[in-house]
């Protein structure tokens, strides 16, 4: 095997006495383009060296976490419990850009630390900085007293984490300089693709443009403090009073002048949507001709997981494609950050409502495959309806079925029966 070459050496060997890494705990090192780890930060020797406890206060220390180090996820409370799994599954791997934004109290402190725990559980170096600090810490680096380190090692250091994690970035940036080097900063780390988890209150309020732009670029995790009512939202008209129509019990599936097989199909499907509702994981594809209840369907499992406390955004989907399209259209510059797509993208539980063979801009069509990869890799419940064959779902949206039909994500049922039909009263047409 080839061995790794050596690491720049450090300017100075920090606390710790390390002259590769100065103390930071991780290192750079010269790798060909093609090697996966070229660019990236890996853990120093001195690091990897050292083992167990040793190891551990060491990372501690390097992480600036200080009584941070009890905020775990085992210790979360109340709602941030939700976000708790999706945090987590980042925190197992990060990559790229998390935003957790919400208002005061609403657990992103708290979150932000149990993902740096978790790296330090896991023996990797991670810097967690609440903003105002690391600007007066900047700040102050110009004229360094003695034992501190100057202004370009302490910005190379964070600027170059493995994992940053910067707490309360909205709080602080007062004068034009601080603002000049915060940004300069996320500039440089979403330039380079490294992992970096931001807190804030908003994205819109108090930060310079460009700070909230290169922000909501990533996931953006809302931690609510939510008002009631804002647990469903939906767009393309599926009210939350017309919501309440669509049940499990008034869902019939022994309709007197259907086959039989076909009063079987309408029961499997009934029960696997209210196994779902029940315990939603993974994704569910719905298909069936229209008329034949998927709506109605997907409708009473978004009824379940309210009724649960979970939080549902119903999507239908040639209107979210309309918005999609008005929102990302290009030359439209930098769209900046959309609370509609953002809020899809998180929902406790999305329904893609009628995915159809839609002819829509190929970027809008981009964006809500964006939505649906980014819930398949973190496992959010989904439920897609369709009226749709498999090979026309295939041939019309090829990447998000590839998800849709992967057994390990996604089950799909398809109800094989006539289009219901309301027996014939007097003036009445057929319920929509
Ligand atoms: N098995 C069923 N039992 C009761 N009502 C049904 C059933 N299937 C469909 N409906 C009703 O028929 C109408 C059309 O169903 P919908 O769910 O919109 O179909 P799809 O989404 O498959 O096009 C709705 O009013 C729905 O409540
Ligand atoms: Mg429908």
């Amino acid at each position: 095997m080839p061995q790794d070459p050596p690491p720049a050496p450090a300017d100075d060997p920090g606390a710790d006495g390390c002259l590769r890494c100065g103390g930071a705990g991780f290192v750079r090192r010269a790798r060909d383009l093609d090697d996966p780890l070229f660019g990236r930060a890996e853990p120093c020797s001195c690091i990897l060296d050292e083992t167990g406890e040793v190891r551990r206060s060491r990372l501690e220390r390097i992480s600036n976490l200080g009584a941070l180090t009890r905020f775990t996820f085992e210790a979360l409370r109340g709602d941030a419990t939700t976000a708790g799994a999706q945090v987590r599954a980042y925190a197992g791997d990060p990559d790229g850009w998390l935003v957790l934004k919400g208002p005061s109290g609403s657990g992103k402190t708290h979150l932000a630390a149990a993902i740096a725990n978790e790296r330090i559980d896991r023996g990797e170096p991670v810097l967690f900085m609440f903003t105002p600090d690391l600007l007066d810490g900047l700040r102050a680096s110009y004229e360094p007293s003695e034992g501190e380190p100057g202004f370009d090692v302490l910005f190379e250091q964070v600027r170059s984490a493995p994992l940053l994690i910067l707490d309360d970035i909205d709080a602080a940036a007062s004068s034009e300089w601080a603002r000049e080097k915060l940004f300069q900063l996320v500039n440089a780390r979403y330039n380079a693709a490294l992992p970096t988890v931001c807190t804030c209150h908003s994205l819109t309020d108090a930060l310079d443009e460009r700070l909230s732009r290169r922000l909501a670029s990533g996931a953006v995790l809302d931690l609510g403090g939510a008002e009631p009512g804002a647990r469903y939202r939906q767009i393309g008209g599926m009210t939350r009073e017309r919501l309440d129509d669509f049940g499990f019990r008034n869902f019939n599936t022994r309709l007197p002048n259907y086959r039989s097989a076909e009063n079987e199909s309408l029961q499997t499907v009934w029960e696997s949507a209210h196994r779902f509702g029940d315990e939603p994981e993974g994704w569910m594809l719905i298909l069936g001709e229209s008329g034949t209840g998927k709506t109605h369907l997907a409708a009473a499992v978004a009824n379940t997981v309210l009724r649960n406390g979970g939080d549902v955004f119903f999507a239908v989907v040639p209107d979210l494609l309309d918005h999609l399209r008005a929102s990302f259209a290009p030359g439209r510059g930098d769209p900046g950050y959309d609370e509609l797509f953002n809020d899809i993208r998180n929902a406790g539980l999305l329904v893609l409502d009628d995915l159809g063979p839609h002819t829509s801009s190929s970027w809008a069509i981009e964006k809500l495959f964006q939505i649906a990869n980014y819930r398949a890799s973190s496992r959010l419940p989904t439920i897609i309806t369709a009226a749709l064959s498999l090979d026309e779902l295939r041939e019309a949206h090829p990447r998000v079925a590839v998800r849709a039909l992967d057994p390990k994500l996604s089950q799909h049922v398809a109800i094989l029966a006539r289009p219901y039909n309301l027996p014939p009263r007097s003036g009445a047409g057929r319920r929509r």
